[in-house]
């Protein structure tokens, strides 16, 4: 079978695990691995502005002994001829081994492994998923602050269109961790990633009101969104809101996002979160907490604190290597993962319907290719974007 990485949950928790348990080799010797993929050829192809992930991938095929072409420039692509992301994938694919894609549309990778005959690697699409950056960013969590099983995490900042955290939120998930996700102005997770979060077994959310934050706050009541165990979750009287106390939370990481300006679709944010500095950091309940970024940061965390040993985010970026070149090992079949069964799509394909996200690869330039199915509770949703879709 084709090893595709498209979303996350393409390869199952053991499989995770022992990619990053790969990394670790990997990390001990990382000028070690120059013969591992000798002759291969990797495809990088970025529709949209990158510098980490691409630079990561490419020193990462390099490193393995593999080489690389890069389209990283979309003006000067055929994109903007007016060439559909289904040819230009057909075109790549047909020159290398594997295929890395960027691109600004959500389901755009899924789109291209459907049609490339090697494997290809989601490196972002649009406010889908980041899949491969939350490789990265669980590798972190377990190497800074050991079992994610065990963990709190706070996801904070634009959690609508920022894709990294979609990708992470349902890792998380899956390895047992709570996360509590703190989002203003319309920007907290997407209903196509809350419905899937609060239907994985033993899992549930609610809507919180965390009121003893006023340290980093400076005002009461700051609502966030939990997602827990069900075990673990509060209860509300009727009508109302649950309260959270952080101060007996312990959070072992804060995960701070970027307004992802570029993708608003004329919703501007009505609230601005605080920037996170030495304040956050003081605070009882963040004492204890690492700092990670995907970057780039455009101000919402201080410069102050880059000195601080909790701030965490150019450790985790450097992290991207060899947790990279672990999964290109696997993306060309040099190693074998404890695969089991991915959680792949939990779709089942439905006629007559289409995708209705402006965002959605398939609206946008292959409604030929367009597929929906029916979510667990019977909604329609697009097989590629995984946003709601409707009977046309
Ligand atoms: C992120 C992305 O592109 O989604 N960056 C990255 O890949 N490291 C985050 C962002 O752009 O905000």
């Amino acid at each position: 079978m084709k090893r595709d990485f498209v979303t996350i949950d393409d390869l199952p928790d053991a499989a995770l695990s022992n990619l990053m348990d790969l990394a670790d080799r990997i990390r001990t010797n990382l000028r070690g691995h120059a013969a591992d993929l000798p002759g291969y050829l990797m495809g990088s192809l970025f529709l949209e502005p990158s510098t980490r992930t691409r630079l990561s991938f490419e020193a990462s095929m390099l490193r393995l002994g593999g080489r690389v072409i890069t389209s990283s420039d979309p003006a000067t692509s055929s994109a903007v001829k007016g060439e559909t992301l289904a040819d230009t994938v057909r075109i790549v694919d047909s020159y290398v081994d594997v295929t890395v894609l960027r691109h600004p549309s959500a389901g755009a990778a899924r789109l291209a492994a459907s049609l490339a005959r090697g494997p290809v690697i989601n490196a972002g699409d649009g406010s889908h998923e980041h899949p491969s950056q939350t490789l990265c960013d669980l590798y972190t969590l377990r190497s800074e602050r050991g079992p994610i099983a065990a963990q709190t995490v706070v996801l904070y900042g634009d959690l609508r269109y920022g894709r990294t955290v979609h990708s992470l939120a349902r890792a998380l998930v899956r390895f047992g961790a709570r996360v509590i996700a703190i989002a203003e102005g319309g920007l907290n997770l997407p209903e196509f990633v809350v419905e899937d979060l609060a239907s994985r077994p033993g899992y549930g959310m609610c809507m919180v009101q965390i009121n003893d934050l006023e340290d980093v706050f400076r005002r009461r009541g700051v609502e966030a969104m939990l997602v827990a165990p069900q075990t673990e979750l509060p209860t509300a009287k009727a009508g109302e809101i649950a309260e959270l106390s952080m101060r007996t939370k312990k959070v072992h990481a804060i995960y701070v996002t970027r307004l992802q300006k570029e993708r608003l679709r004329g919703d501007a944010p009505s609230a601005t979160l605080p920037i996170l500095d030495h304040r956050f950091l003081k605070s009882p309940t963040f004492s204890d907490s690492i700092v990670l970024h995907p970057l780039p940061r455009v101000g919402e965390i201080a410069r102050e604190l880059d000195s601080d040993p909790r701030a965490a985010y150019f450790r985790q970026a450097a992290l991207g290597v060899p947790i990279r070149m672990a999964l290109l090992l696997w993306s060309c079949g040099m190693v074998d993962l404890d695969v089991g069964h991915p959680h792949g799509t939990r779709l089942v394909p439905c006629r007559g319907a289409e995708c209705v996200n402006p965002g959605c690869i398939t609206v946008k330039e292959a409604p030929d290719f367009a597929e929906v199915g029916r979510d667990a509770q019977g909604r329609l949703r697009c097989l590629f974007c995984e946003e709601r879709a409707s009977i046309s």
